[in-house]
């Protein structure tokens, strides 16, 4: 008995070593190199990257190698990019489990930024989807550059003629997301009762307009400020957060987009109608546990109701873009754009953007353009 008790105490403790070694290699922040980086030779480009961890005051303005592009690649222009929370997430590497992917101690993905609209210049053998000229849109991180290769049938889509660069830019991350919440995971269909939490942000603005266009009865719910702004996207019904809280309120929606994460899955329970679904898109804040056990209390909650809690990841890609671009074409989508900066102050534009008080997109203006 005594042995087991020993036994079992020394791999408690041996746990409890191991996940505080965990926990500091997965904080540990490299220090940012001393040395600027700048590449001189002849194909170069402007771009934003970042060689370490931190606040956007690490993000670099530098000059890198133009990517000379491969079978099935394009190289694009880019005209405009936009901001996304994605962006400053990665540039801190926080919540700390996303290094797994971003990388331990530095960034190794380098580029910032991901959402962009510009022109194809060049194409690699065997592309017939697009040519030189043709304006196109889409997401490849490192997009606050000149320019960006990506594949050919990868994230990216053509630009209806009647949008501009800037307008384009605004959708990809935040449209996609909205979309697939919407449609994929909340199935919304004509009649449902929609709330959209965050209604005044990136996502908010378009999931707003897209469940109205699914034929849903949508209710935003933003600040004092934004009221007027989501009812004119559409919202049947606001509600201003500062007074009410919804999951309070009494009312039963059967889908909830949750683009703030700032309530628990059991609290926005109360808010679903019966057999109702929580798409869970943005997991509040935290770097350690909070968004972990948030996620994992809804999987398990989900087991025991008859409601759907469901944490979502949203995935870009080229048909979901081609479907945004047909609606904005059609003038059944369009982005709200708050704020315009030039490349040269992309860490102003992420330290907006992380202040959580954007009204719908930040665009970063990179190379000119007149549509
Ligand atoms: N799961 C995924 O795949 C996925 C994809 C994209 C984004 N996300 C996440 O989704 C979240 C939203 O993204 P976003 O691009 O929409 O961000 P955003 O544009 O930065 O959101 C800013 C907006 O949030 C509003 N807001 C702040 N606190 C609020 C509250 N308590 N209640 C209601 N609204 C509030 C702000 O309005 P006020 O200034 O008036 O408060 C502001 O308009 C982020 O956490 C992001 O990381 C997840």
């Amino acid at each position: 008995m005594k042995l087991l008790r020993t036994v079992f105490l020394s791999l408690l403790a041996l746990l409890g070593v191991g996940l505080v070694v965990l926990a500091f290699t997965l904080s540990y922040n490299v220090a940012c190199p001393s040395e600027p980086a700048a590449y001189n030779g002849d194909r170069v480009m402007r771009s934003a990257i970042q060689r370490c961890y931190g606040s956007p005051e690490v993000v670099e303005n530098t000059t890198l190698p133009i990517p000379d592009v491969g079978p099935g690649e394009i190289l694009v222009q880019v005209r405009a990019a936009s901001v996304n929370p994605l962006d400053w997430h990665y540039l801190r590497g926080e919540p700390y489990f996303m290094r797994l992917i971003s990388g331990i101690g530095r960034n190794t993905l380098q580029g910032v930024g991901v959402d962009f609209a510009g022109t194809v210049v060049e194409v690699g053998s065997g592309v017939t989807r697009f040519q030189p000229g043709d304006a196109v849109y889409g997401g490849k991180s490192g997009a606050f550059s000149d320019y960006v290769k990506l594949r050919a049938d990868g994230s990216v889509a053509a630009m209806p003629d009647n949008i501009g660069y800037a307008e384009a830019a605004a959708l990809p991350i935040a449209a996609v997301t909205a979309l697939q919440a919407l449609r994929d995971v909340g199935g919304v269909s004509a009649g449902d009762r929609v709330l959209v939490n965050g209604a005044s942000g990136g996502v908010g603005t378009f999931a707003v307009q897209l469940a109205r266009n699914m034929g849903a009865k949508v209710t935003g719910v933003c600040s004092t400020r934004n009221l007027a702004m989501v009812r004119g996207l559409g919202a049947d019904e606001v509600i201003d957060y500062t007074q009410s809280d919804y999951t309070r309120s009494g009312e039963r929606w059967d889908v909830i987009i949750d683009a703030v994460g700032n309530h628990s899955p059991l609290a926005n329970r109360r808010a679903l109608a019966s057999g109702g679904t929580l798409v869970m898109v943005g997991a509040g804040k935290g770097n350690w546990v909070g968004p972990l056990l948030n996620l994992a209390s809804a999987v398990l909650i989900s087991q025991l109701v008859d409601e759907q809690l469901k944490p979502f990841v949203s995935g870009l890609n080229g048909p979901d873009l081609a479907h945004l671009a047909q609606l904005m074409e059609r003038g059944e989508l369009s982005p709200v754009i708050d704020r315009h900066y030039p490349l040269s102050e992309v860490r102003e534009a992420l330290a907006y953007s992380e202040s959580g008080r954007a009204r719908g997109k930040i665009i970063i203006d990179v190379n000119p353009y007149e549509r």
